[in-house]
């Protein structure tokens, strides 16, 4: 399908992560940011939770505010987005043999100064979430504005790395929902993504 997807592949292979920038162009991630922020202003946000199901809200553990996308209620941007994210997937399955059948993507709004403390993407009681799936939609987003992601990386003896991520526009990063702990740290403005997992059967 596209040779970009290369070495992303590789990297989810045998990291259990994978970086890819400019996966969405500048205009489809300004298209984007403006239905986010349409949303938003609509008053359609909430607070996101923690836990399967997300009931139990605690800034203290993460402060973003997010909004899931509905095929049914798509604009013609969201619905172009779904439907990339879509041929993503079946690329996925095509060369990695991952046996994803489902998505789910919500909006993700960091006020500044709010964080999402490490944890795990995967519920213990939902294990279908095979892959997260991040991309950006800030708009020049420059080092000492903060928000970076923090992949920690478990290494042979027991030791961990770190894989720092700027959340610069059109930037996609995939992880491996199950394995890989991860934080985001907070901004000094707000933070913009399109967040969602790729689900196995
Ligand atoms: C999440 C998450 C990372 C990011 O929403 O679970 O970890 O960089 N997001 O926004
Ligand atoms: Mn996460």
């Amino acid at each position: 399908m596209n040779l970009l997807y290369e070495p992303f592949i590789d990297g989810i292979l045998s990291d259990g992560y994978g970086i890819m920038d400019d996966f969405l162009s500048p205009s489809e991630v300004t298209a984007l940011r403006t239905c986010l922020h349409n949303r938003r202003e609509a008053g359609q946000f909430r607070l996101a939770g923690v836990g399967n199901g997300q009931v139990t809200v605690t800034t203290a553990i993460r402060g973003d505010e997010i909004l899931w996308l509905d095929e049914a209620t798509a604009t013609a941007d969201e619905a172009a987005f779904l439907e990339r994210i879509g041929q993503f997937v079946q690329y996925l399955n095509q060369t990695c043999y991952l046996g994803l059948r489902d998505f789910e993507f919500h909006y993700a709004l960091y006020p500044t100064g709010t964080f999402y403390k490490r944890h795990l993407d995967r519920f213990r009681s939902d294990s279908r979430r095979k892959l997260s799936v991040v991309c950006y939609l800030n708009d020049n987003w420059q080092e000492n504005d903060g928000g970076q992601l923090v992949l920690y990386l478990p290494e042979a003896d027991g030791l961990e790395g770190q894989m720092t991520v700027t959340p610069v526009g059109g930037r996609l990063i995939c992880f491996d929902s199950g394995q890989l702990e991860h934080e985001v740290f907070p901004a000094t403005r707000e933070r913009l993504s399109v967040t969602g997992w790729l689900k196995t059967a």
